[in-house]
């Protein structure tokens, strides 16, 4: 049995579940916002030990500015009130991305959240703001080349905003599309991808769960037999 230790996620389709419900799509990220809060517990009681959610890309401030600075509020009042959530299930918060494009205040209450959870030892929930593969790519390439160190396949990973976590396992990506959009590349090499139509605000933990089930009776080769 393949074992589900990292499950990352491409969370879309909040604003078509939008369209479809003739609401704003704020409305769609709100919706979004209450499932990772589901799919987040799912997985700790799961006993996963990462779970990597994409929630703001390096592209997403190509939005308008209407819907960026709702995202950013949303996330705000995420962080603000999940902490209990996050304590009571024993959760470690992380993230990975280039979070010194945000305002101060925002940073600050990432920063408090990853230190009131430090301590936890269940699952690493690991947000992905501003975060884009190319660009963590070439800012560890940097972090190396600063250091004289050698491009390895060790070294480059080691030096991803990923470090700790490794390798994904399991990439699912809601909405129907069928593409990476520069999520985790390096980490997904082996992944396996999972893609179904279902908009984000209606996954839930039961077809999450179906999905892992399955992941762990495939057999996973990495290039051998
Ligand atoms: C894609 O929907 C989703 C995003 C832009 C980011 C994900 C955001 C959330 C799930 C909500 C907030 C999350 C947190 C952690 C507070 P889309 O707008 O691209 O959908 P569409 O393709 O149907 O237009």
């Amino acid at each position: 049995m393949n074992e589900l230790k990292h499950l990352a996620i491409i969370m879309d389709g909040n604003g078509r579940w939008a369209k479809a419900h003739i609401l704003e799509r704020s409305a769609g990220h709100e919706a979004g916002a209450r499932v990772v809060e589901d799919i987040a517990i799912f997985a700790a009681k799961r006993g996963i030990k990462t779970l990597s959610l994409y929630a703001f890309s390096t592209e997403n401030w190509r939005r308008p500015q209407r819907e960026v600075d709702f995202l950013m509020k949303l996330l705000s009042k995420f962080l603000k009130s999940k902490e209990q959530m996050i304590v009571q299930n024993n959760i470690r918060f992380h993230t990975i991305g280039d979070i010194s494009a945000f305002d101060a205040d925002l940073r600050a209450q990432i920063q408090q959240l990853k230190s009131l959870s430090a301590a936890n030892t269940g699952l690493n929930l690991v947000l992905a703001l501003n975060y884009g593969a190319r660009d963590e790519l070439s800012r560890a390439c940097a972090k190396l080349a600063k250091n004289n160190s050698e491009f390895s396949e060790d070294n480059i990973s080691a030096a991803l905003d990923t470090a700790e976590f490794g390798d994904v396992d399991l990439l699912i990506r809601t909405g129907g599309e069928q593409r990476l959009s520069n999520f985790l590349l390096w980490q997904a090499s082996y992944a396996e991808l999972v893609f179904c139509p279902t908009l984000w605000p209606d996954f839930t933990s039961a077809e999450c769960e179906q999905i892992c089930a399955k992941f762990e009776q495939t057999h996973r080769r990495f290039g051998g037999l």
